[in-house]
């Protein structure tokens, strides 16, 4: 593995992905980390990533000389850089130089392991207010801006190397380039990290884990739970029963796609359940966001606690016991329920921190160390369908945090017409694959005046959410074309009753997030 020490700013995430694009498995620890567990993990290699602070700042994190001296590898970017630079004793000044943006690097290539094949001139992003003046003993500089003196240096033989810039960033014109030169040369790494070995790895793992015992799987119609699902039924295909809870809370369509996708492309074994009168009674009054993320987190554990005794009944006195339960959990959906790194909970994904305390369950989570884009490589790799591996994410708690207030059957029916409308003209537009994913909202306790005909109406608006992203960490709201908005809201305002108001959301993630709730 390689170790992405996370300084605490944004980039950790990014450049933990970059690493696996490079075909190398990256896992995200926290600066607070002591060195010596950092090193009990036997990392090949350790990248420092920016944050938000200077080295000079009260309380700045910093880290332990140790860590340069175990022979391990070490790539620092900007803090990180900085961090390297003041530790093993060279000058970082807080002079004001300051560089944000883009900015222009000149890279001196004699004696670099960086910056080999890639050009003297190169556009580069930066973020820092301190600058490196001096590279400490042992290193050779490598690259410089007009700021800058020392924005690059290396040490072949310590196979210790900084950068002052983000090379994990888009705008950083060569940096996927200089981050493999540090991973495959510097680190002496090799891209082994493909579709291939993940199943491989993750088949004997579920195979040791799992035994004789049996496992229930819960499909929501999504990529992951339907990959989860794909990758236990390779391993232990005859021990497991997928179940599709309809919780009442699905789009138009979904239980019938499950069911016919799903289960033709894995001949998986397939249970399904009609739960939405429990959905539906748990949530009543209930219009608080994270109380409705625990609760359909809850009900679903109960259903499929249910599902368990029937499956052992079915099976009859003989039945091994099910023990486990598969969840198609993604790196993002722990890291961002707080479970990752000390990260702030900012929701309570309802298969994270949504599943009750007295869980009877052992978890299986065979995903939970992948992006979103590996799951679908994975998929692939499986053999399931485009139909499913190339959907949109749709949440496990599906429209009940699209619908802002309480969740009644009546604000779901309109919601769901509204959303098939849209997914409708969306697909007809062959704008499936730019987009993301596209949330319709209702404002179910909003009203506003419009007139349709020659007659008033006092109906709801709801909220279109097109976004872009490439992980769903961070995402920019879609430049969707006019005429196909316009197609929407006419369609949506005509045929829906009781909505008579269409909007747009046109907020990047941060700071607002995917879903509204
Ligand atoms: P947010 O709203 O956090 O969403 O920006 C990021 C991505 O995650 C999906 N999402 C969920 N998926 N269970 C899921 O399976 C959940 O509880 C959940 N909440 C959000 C969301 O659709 C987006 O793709």
């Amino acid at each position: 593995t390689v170790l992405v020490v996370d300084f605490g700013a944004q980039y950790a995430q990014l450049i933990a992905r970059r690493v696996r694009e490079a075909r190398v498995f990256s896992e995200i620890v926290p600066s607070t980390m002591p060195v010596a567990e950092m090193l009990a993990k036997e990392p090949k290699a350790i990248i420092l990533s920016g944050g938000p602070s200077s080295v000079y700042a009260d309380g700045a994190p910093s880290i332990d000389r140790a860590l340069f001296e175990a022979g391990v590898p070490v790539f620092g970017m900007c803090y990180g850089f900085q961090l390297m630079a003041t530790t093993l004793g060279g000058t970082v000044d807080n002079n004001g130089a300051r560089e944000y943006g883009r900015t222009d690097l000149t890279v001196s290539k004699s004696g670099s392991t960086l910056f080999e094949g890639t050009p003297d001139e190169q556009v580069v992003w930066m973020s820092h207010g301190d600058a490196c003046s001096a590279a400490p003993e042992g290193f050779t500089v490598t690259a410089s801006t007009g700021q800058v003196p020392v924005a690059a240096f290396e040490d072949d033989e310590r196979r210790l190397y900084g950068v002052q810039y983000h090379p994990e960033v888009m705008h950083s014109t060569f940096g996927q380039q200089v981050l493999e030169h540090f991973l495959y040369r510097g680190a002496r790494i090799a891209p082994t990290w493909t579709a291939g070995s993940i199943v491989e790895e993750q088949v004997a793992l579920i195979r040791e884990r799992v035994g004789s015992k049996r496992a229930i799987c819960g499909l929501s119609g999504g990529v992951d739970s339907a990959v989860a699902a794909a990758l236990v039924n390779e391993a232990v295909g005859s021990q497991l029963t997928c179940v599709y809870v309809d919780h009442g809370l699905m789009r138009t369509g979904e239980t019938e796609q499950v069911e016919k996708d799903f289960v033709a492309a894995t001949g998986a074994q397939l249970k399904v359940v009609d739960a939405s009168e429990r959905f539906l009674n748990a949530l009543a009054g209930v219009t608080d966001p994270e109380e409705k993320r625990k609760i359909i987190g809850r009900e679903f554990i109960r259903v499929f606690e249910q599902a368990q005794a029937e499956i052992i009944a079915e099976a009859g006195s003989d039945g091994e016991d099910v023990a486990f339960l598969v969840q198609g959990t993604l790196y993002p959906d722990v890291v961002e329920s707080g479970g990752g790194t000390g990260t702030a909970n900012i929701k309570s994904h309802h298969n994270v921190g949504g599943l009750p305390e007295d869980l009877e369950f052992e978890l299986v989570e065979p995903l939970r160390q992948l992006f979103k884009d590996e799951v679908r490589m994975v998929g692939q790799e499986l053999g399931l369908p485009d139909e499913i591996v190339q959907r949109q994410p749709f949440p496990g708690p599906g429209l009940g945090i699209r619908i802002i207030g309480e969740v009644t059957r009546e604000r779901l029916d309109l919601l769901r017409q509204a959303d098939a409308i849209a997914r409708e003209e969306l697909t007809a537009a062959g704008l499936d694959r730019d987009i993301w994913q596209c949330p319709v909202v209702l404002l179910a306790d909003v009203r506003s005046v419009g007139v349709q005909g020659d007659g008033r109406t006092y109906g709801h608006p709801v909220v279109l959410r097109p976004v872009s992203s490439e992980d769903a960490m961070t995402a920019d709201w879609s430049r969707l074309p006019y005429d196909v908005l316009a197609t929407i809201s006419n369609r949506i305002t005509n045929e829906v009753r009781d909505i008579n108001r269409v909007t747009l959301d046109v907020t990047s993630k941060p700071p607002g997030t995917i879903e509204w709730e």
